[in-house]
């Protein structure tokens, strides 16, 4: 049984119309600016960082850059929304369906290649390096043990701030939602953390929480105590 709120889905009033790849925005009541959605480019990388950026700023930029690098090479699903060209939100995800032997092997390159050049200082300074990456390294293994069997996961979601609450984000989780209902996914989870993110647009949207527990990566990185929420959604 479907369990997204249907009042939620339909009652956005900013997006005014909407189309396989586009849509239009109004803007705060003045005239009106296009919505469109693209696969990402490498290109957009820059501005991803800026958007995490303005989103968790309590994290160091390293962290930031080597987020991006890391969502770039784990996802199957990468979608960019851009207002008049500009990238201004992003939702990349994970259909299980969709990730081949070869794309396995990428994904945990990508980890790999990740740990390594924060141990060796790449992406800037990094204050303790080997805790930083010791607890991250646990953080995922207390993922995946919290986890319930899905099909799939979300695994990057943000919009800029100056374009919140104008319906881009419902947008790009609707869309990534059609995806993964094509492909057969039965049901989908998401990571997020209280503090630091914006989990209540998740219930908002009709995920229920599976599970939650002291997260010590994000602790380590906020400087202060982050509980980690495992939300759930049956796509069905
Ligand atoms: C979560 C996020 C992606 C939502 O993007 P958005 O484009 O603002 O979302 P929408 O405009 O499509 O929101 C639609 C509805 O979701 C709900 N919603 C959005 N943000 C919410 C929030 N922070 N808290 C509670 N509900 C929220 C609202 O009901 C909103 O409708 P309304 O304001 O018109 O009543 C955005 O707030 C964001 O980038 N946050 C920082 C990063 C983050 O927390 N990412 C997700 C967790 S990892």
């Amino acid at each position: 049984m479907p369990t997204r709120d249907k009042s939620f889905i339909e009652s956005s009033i900013v997006l005014i119309s909407m189309s396989e790849s586009s849509s239009a925005v109004v803007k705060d009541g003045h005239s009106p600016e296009t919505l469109s959605f693209r696969e990402y480019r490498p290109t957009d990388s820059q501005r991803f960082v800026e958007i995490m950026a303005s989103a968790w700023p309590k994290l160091a930029r390293s962290i930031h850059v080597a987020s991006v690098e890391w969502y770039v090479g784990s996802a199957t699903w990468k979608e960019t929304a851009c207002v008049s060209d500009r990238a201004v939100g992003v939702l990349f995800g994970k259909i299980d369906s969709d990730i081949t032997s070869l794309g396995r092997l990428r994904i945990f390159l990508t980890h790999l290649t990740v740990y390594l050049k924060s141990l060796f200082g790449l992406y800037g300074r990094l204050p303790h390096r080997l805790t930083f990456i010791k607890r991250g390294i646990s953080s995922e293994r207390k993922i995946a043990i919290n986890s319930p069997e899905v099909d799939g996961e979300i695994t990057f979601f943000a919009v800029d701030t100056a374009y919140r609450r104008k319906g881009i984000g419902k947008a790009l989780m609707g869309r990534f939602i059609d995806h993964a209902k094509k492909k057969g996914a039965r049901r989908i989870f998401v990571y997020t953390t209280d503090p630091g993110s914006d989990w209540a647009f998740y219930e908002r949207y009709g995920f229920r929480k599976h599970n939650s527990f002291q997260d010590s990566f994000m602790s380590f990185a906020w400087k202060e105590e982050v509980t980690a929420i495992i939300y759930i959604l049956d796509v069905e």
